[in-house]
């Protein structure tokens, strides 16, 4: 069985990817690996402080991603790569494609200034340019994201924005899917919880055969 696989999960706040990524620990468990679980922004103790201030402070919109960015780089050099490298499967709630699709699609950031970011700060020992393995991305439409979201905690400043700002994320995702598609699996989020299961085994199956 093969080692050391790094999954992502995306989608628009509301998206209901949290209970599949556990899900997918105890599935990945059960087969006998070891499961590093993990989440974006945040991740360490630093990464987490970069993960309060992202989450609740307004920032001049290069400021957010360069927070973004710092964060991730922490997470990966102190989280990731030593689980990679011990064979893992990470299983990462988020990673980059979440800061294309909020920085550059909700905030309207320019795409290939975070895309040099990304060739930074994603440069590793181990890889010319770490990328997850596999990332699925929770696909929901705005509105029925926004109605989920009306029962749920006190919103963030991210989980407060309009509707308009998570149409922008969608289509971001869906760029950023379009410009790596071989790594990407859409899964339809607006089903119920066990087709949605469903869709997320079968995806894992097929890219973990491949
Ligand atoms: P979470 O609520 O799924 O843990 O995600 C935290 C919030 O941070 C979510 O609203 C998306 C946002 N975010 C960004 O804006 N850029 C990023 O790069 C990441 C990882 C998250």
């Amino acid at each position: 069985m093969r080692q050391s696989w790094f999954v992502s999960f995306e989608g628009i706040d509301g998206a209901g990817k949290s209970t599949h990524i556990e899900g997918l620990a105890a599935w990945f468990k059960g087969k006998g690996h070891a499961v590093t679980l993990t989440r974006e922004p945040g991740g360490t103790p630093l990464a987490e402080k970069f993960r309060d201030l992202a989450l609740h402070e307004s920032m001049d919109a290069l400021t957010e991603a360069l927070v973004m960015f710092a964060a991730r780089r922490e997470h990966l050099m102190q989280v990731i790569e030593p689980a990679l490298a011990r064979g893992d499967v990470v299983l990462c709630d988020r990673f980059t494609d979440a800061t294309f699709a909020y920085q550059g699609g909700g905030r309207g950031f320019d795409w290939e200034v975070l895309q040099s970011l990304e060739r930074m700060v994603q440069h590793v020992p181990a890889s010319v340019l770490r990328q997850p393995d596999l990332t699925l991305w929770f696909d929901l439409p705005p509105e029925v994201a926004a109605q989920r979201l009306t029962t749920a905690r006190v919103p963030d400043k991210f989980e407060s924005q309009p509707q308009s700002f998570f149409r922008e994320v969608r289509s971001a995702y869906a760029r950023r899917m379009a410009e790596m598609p071989k790594r990407f699996a859409q899964i339809d989020a607006n089903q119920s919880r066990d087709a949605v299961w469903h869709d997320v085994l079968i995806a894992v199956q097929r890219a973990y055969q491949a």
